[in-house]
């Protein structure tokens, strides 16, 4: 017994009375207004008649609401005044003082004026600092599931479980629960799905409330996972030359070619290439190889990187052909995460200075995107002007260029863009050719106002505005990769490539937060079969580093695990690494996370086959997806707020026998396992591995470990 199961002895640490009758549901949820209403008028009295609740509430029927006295009022905080922004929700958000869908608090067709409604699966955590003494709450699934649903509710003080409810159903009988909290510093609430999936999961925590302990100074406040725990990753870059991914890229025959062979080692460096198709030339200085393609095919390129302190040599695959761009996806910067409007000339150049200098191109990080704000209006001819943050394009992408980099430009298929700048509907075939004659090597196409030009979002309508880009594009004399966006309409996963799309978002806008890109990446299951070398998913750009939408900064609000989840999660998905951060202010750990090489590998591998989620039990999954050398890239997931094992199954990742597993993260190999592999993850935290029949790593010392 623990010492909070130890404090609430003596009686039932939680109880299952029954709660209250059924009834008609009169009552709209809360407004602000209302809301605001209740919780001035509670302290006061506005409390009915009775008690109840064990510990000073004064006696009440047993599912009424229970009505403390004046000094107990005074030190009861409800669930819902909380920053409810902090729970992490598998479906909708939390609501205060109603119901996920925003309905009146119902439980068995009893209404309760204070709660928080949530969905499974869901967690809240509560930095208690010491000035609560009781949580209290009536728990269970809304009646607006009727009697569908299935939940249960836990709660963890100080790292222990401390209530676990039964499977509570749809129209089933709520639950008390009552917790000591003395001297207790956190209090996570957490709702899982009763072993069935999560749907109708409208879970409540009706009339939660702490008590504080008498004379409390500071209020307890919602949280996200405390951020001290830095992951184990390798950092830093090797003395010796290496060189990395991509290892593969395309481009039309007569039109312009640049490629930066992505390589590190102790300066100075120095590129070989043989067999490099005729009209292209590498500096051996730089790395950069430029010219023409003369003809269609593909050509395998061995290179060699020589250093001081010796030689690597790998295979560059060039595709010559029509549309053969984006081979793998797409690695780079794009400035809406980091500037929003605020982006200009300056910026885009230091993003291009510091790609090169933070060693992030060599890692193979190539494109340097400006996002929507770089717009002016159009001169007489219609021809689209800069604005006068980007005073000349070509001039910028001349510079972006010299350093083997390209630069990608951003527009709208409707007459404005998102941020309301000037965008090319019935311009689509002038804007396609100015980029051209600037420079431009991508073009990001968002939907934004084409919403009041699509008569409908029939699968023609959502089609249409993409087709007209692509044969401007394909009209251009330039090769332009061509990201779609327009926040998953339609699935546009299933038609994005037939558009001509090379990558197409899947999803809304995302956000440096856990539920905003847990959701978004953990949501992409099913959409891998749709990926492929030239057409891939995008669940947008990356949250790490220094984020803030412009001009103000901050540090991305994901942890530090959450970090190496969301990198781990787009690895696995063949997902564009486009950094949304400011480069000139790159710690240490972003740079790792963003330049782990055997990471990166699994991105960009030639294969190009996604993965998707191979095993799931409650808050833990195991993605995976095969690689182009025979092994198989693994990703174990924690998404629970608490550390926990995670165990990847030869059977259901379909292989058999003896496995070298390697952890990419930390760069060194784990051992040798037969069946299954099992690791500790924590909360938020994932594992990136690799899986190799035994047989094919001749020469691996590891030893075999149950
Ligand atoms: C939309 C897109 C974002 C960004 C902005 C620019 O919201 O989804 O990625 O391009 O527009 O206005």
């Amino acid at each position: 017994m623990n010492r909070h199961q130890a404090r609430n002895a003596g009686g039932r640490r939680w109880s299952s009375a029954p709660q209250g009758h059924k009834g008609r549901r009169w009552q709209r949820c809360a407004s602000a207004a209302g809301l605001l209403l209740i919780l001035l008028c509670l302290p006061a009295g506005c409390a009915r008649e009775g008690g109840g609740w064990l510990g000073g509430w004064r006696h009440a029927p047993k599912g009424e609401v229970a009505a403390p006295s004046a000094e107990l009022a005074a030190r009861t905080l409800y669930l819902q005044t909380l920053d409810l922004s902090f729970c992490d929700q598998q479906w909708g958000s939390a609501q205060a003082g109603c119901s996920v869908e925003k309905n009146p608090l119902t439980l068995q067709g009893k209404v309760h004026e204070h709660g928080v409604g949530t969905h499974a699966y869901s967690a809240l955590i509560v930095d208690l600092k010491g000035a609560a003494e009781r949580f209290q709450a009536v728990v269970g699934v809304d009646d607006e599931s009727a009697d569908k649903g299935s939940v249960v509710f836990a709660v963890v003080v100080d790292g222990e479980e401390v209530v676990r409810t039964d499977v509570l159903r749809g129209g089933g009988e709520p639950q008390e629960i009552n917790v000591d909290l003395a001297g207790a510093r956190q209090l996570i609430l957490t709702v899982e799905d009763g072993g069935d999936g999560i749907d109708h999961d409208h879970a409540d925590w009706a009339n939660a409330r702490l008590v504080l302990v008498p004379g409390a100074v500071e209020r307890p406040l919602a949280t996200r996972l405390a951020a001290e725990r830095m992951p184990l990753i390798a950092s830093g870059t090797p003395r010796a030359p290496a060189l990395h991914a991509p290892r593969v890229t395309g481009a039309t025959p007569g039109r312009p070619f640049l490629f930066r062979i992505p390589a590190t080692g102790e300066a100075p460096l120095r590129f070989e290439a043989a067999n490099l198709p005729p009209d292209l030339t590498l500096d051996s200085d730089t790395g950069i190889i430029t010219g023409t393609l003369a003809a269609e095919g593909t050509t395998a390129v061995p290179i060699t990187v020589t250093s001081p302190c010796g030689t690597a040599g790998s295979t560059l695959t060039i595709v010559g052909g029509h549309r053969a761009l984006a081979q793998t996806p797409p690695m780079g910067w794009n400035s809406w995460n980091v500037w929003g409007t605020a982006v200009d000339d300056a910026k885009v150049r230091a993003a291009a200075d510091y790609m090169v200098s933070s060693g992030l191109a060599s890692h193979g990080y190539q494109y340097i995107n400006i996002d929507d704000a770089w717009e002016g209006q159009r001169d007489a001819e219609g021809r689209i002007q800069t604005n006068e943050k980007f005073p000349d394009m070509k001039a910028l992408a001349d510079y972006v260029h010299s350093k083997g980099l390209k630069l990608g430009i951003y527009s709208s298929p409707g007459p404005k863009t998102c941020a309301d700048y000037e965008a090319s509907y019935q311009h689509e075939q002038l804007d396609a050719n100015t980029y051209a004659e600037w420079g431009i090597d991508l073009l990001k196409y968002d939907w934004c106002s084409y919403e009041k030009i699509a008569a409908d979002h029939s699968l023609e309508e959502l089609r249409k505005p993409y087709l007209v880009m692509r044969e401007a594009l394909d009209n251009c004399g330039r090769d332009i990769v061509y990201s779609l966006c327009q926040y998953g309409m339609g699935n546009v996963w299933e038609w994005g490539a037939t558009v001509g799309g090379n990558y197409w978002r899947t999803t809304g806008d995302i956000w440096d937060s856990w539920s905003s890109m847990a959701g978004i990446g953990f949501g992409q299951n099913g959409h891998e079969v749709h990926a492929g070398p030239g057409h891939w998913n995008d669940p947008d750009m990356l949250v790490v580093g220094q984020v803030g939408w412009g001009p103000e900064l901050h540090a991305t609000r994901l942890t530090p695990d959450e970090q190496i989840t969301h990198i781990t999660l787009w690895s696995l998905l063949a997902a564009p690494l486009l950094i949304g951060c400011d480069l000139s202010q790159l710690d240490d750990f972003t740079l790792a996370v963003l330049t782990n090489t055997e990471v990166l590998e699994v991105n960009q591998d030639p294969l190009g086959k996604a993965a998707g989620r191979v095993a799931g039990n409650g808050r833990t999954e195991v993605w995976a997806r095969p690689l182009a050398d025979g092994a198989l890239a693994v990703g174990l997931f924690n998404r629970g707020v608490q550390e926990t094992t995670v165990t990847a199954e030869w059977e259901d990742l379909g292989i058999k026998g003896c496995q070298a597993v390697r952890d990419l993260w930390r760069r060194r190999d784990i051992g040798h396992y037969d069946n299954a592999y099992t690791a500790h993850v924590p909360p938020h935290g994932a594992m990136l591995l690799t899986l190799r029949a035994a047989s094919t790593q001749p020469g691996s010392a590891e030893t075999t470990t149950p």
